[in-house]
């Protein structure tokens, strides 16, 4: 009971950049998002899950003004979107990137023309900033600088998730929002991608909305973990939180035969009792 006393009054010190309160979101008679609330700390990972077609790919796309909602509000590195003005609204997208659970680039444009499209879509900088820029993020996210001048088709699948990172990247946003970012990737590339992003966490304070069904992200680099249920956030909180939760779907999710494995081998508090 103290802890979660003080817990709570650790989560109201804490710096919020996103604030959803009361969101409903549908399409047609069909409710997907129900007086929805979430709350997204500075400098965290925030694991997002939930069962497919549970909405997350709606609630990610309706934060970012993609979908409309029907009712709630938004507020987003202390901005309400409902508030800013025009201006206020373009520099609040340019500090906040985003790599889609879909589509992740442009098959038709290269890894550096990708890096610096939303270059080209807010900033005014010559080509030659442009490149130096592109070859930076290329290097931060761990590719090779003859990655720059490929075509995805050119690349293999974990090349793909980087260079959609490294685009994700491109205006030093202080937010991403990573839908499924490690999926289709082997348990090694996986592994990979999740302690770049922990280090981009660690060396440029960004804090992270990602996306995900991979056990292993939320078990090594998230922070903390929101559970999508019964068409809200049903649960928020440490991992110790989740495995804590009674909700049947929280529970098989956490405490599975495939979760108990990796319980068991990286934090060695056995679940065995149920
Ligand atoms: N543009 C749309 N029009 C109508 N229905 C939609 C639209 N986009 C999503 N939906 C519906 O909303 C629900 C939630 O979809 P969403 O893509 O958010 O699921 P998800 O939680 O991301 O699932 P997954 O884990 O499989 O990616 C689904 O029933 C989907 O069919
Ligand atoms: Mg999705």
């Amino acid at each position: 009971m103290m802890e979660a006393v003080a817990a709570s009054r650790d989560n109201q010190e804490r710096d919020t950049v996103l604030s959803v309160r009361g969101l409903t979101v549908g399409f047609g008679s069909k409710i997907v998002l129900d007086k929805l609330d979430l709350d997204v700390y500075r400098g965290e990972i925030l694991g997002f899950v939930g069962a497919s077609g549970a909405g997350k790919s709606v609630l990610m796309r309706t934060v970012l003004r993609l979908l409309p909602r029907r009712a709630g509000t938004i507020s987003i590195l202390g901005a309400d979107y409902d508030q800013v003005t025009d201006a206020e609204r373009i520099s609040l997208d340019t500090r906040l990137g985003v790599l889609f659970q879909q589509g992740a680039l442009f098959s038709s444009l290269t890894v550096k023309e990708n890096i610096q499209l939303p270059m080209r879509e807010y900033l005014d900088l010559p080509q030659w900033l442009m490149d130096e820029l592109a070859h930076l993020k290329i290097k931060l996210v761990g590719l090779q600088p003859d990655a720059a001048d490929k075509y995805p088709s050119e690349l293999s699948g974990g090349m793909i998730k980087r260079a959609a990172l490294a685009r994700a990247l491109a205006l030093d946003p202080a937010l991403v929002f990573l839908d499924e970012p490690t999926s289709g990737l082997d348990p090694i590339g996986a592994a990979e991608f999740d302690d770049l992003i922990a280090q981009l966490r660690d060396t440029l304070g960004l804090t992270v909305y990602m996306v995900t069904h991979d056990l292993d992200s939320l078990f090594s680099v998230c922070d903390r973990i929101a559970v999508l249920g019964e068409k809200r956030v049903l649960v928020e909180g440490t991992l110790d939180d989740m495995l804590a939760c009674d909700d049947p779907w929280v529970k098989t999710y956490f405490r599975g035969k495939r979760a108990r494995m990796i319980v068991r081998s990286d934090r060695q508090s056995p679940t065995e009792s149920d």
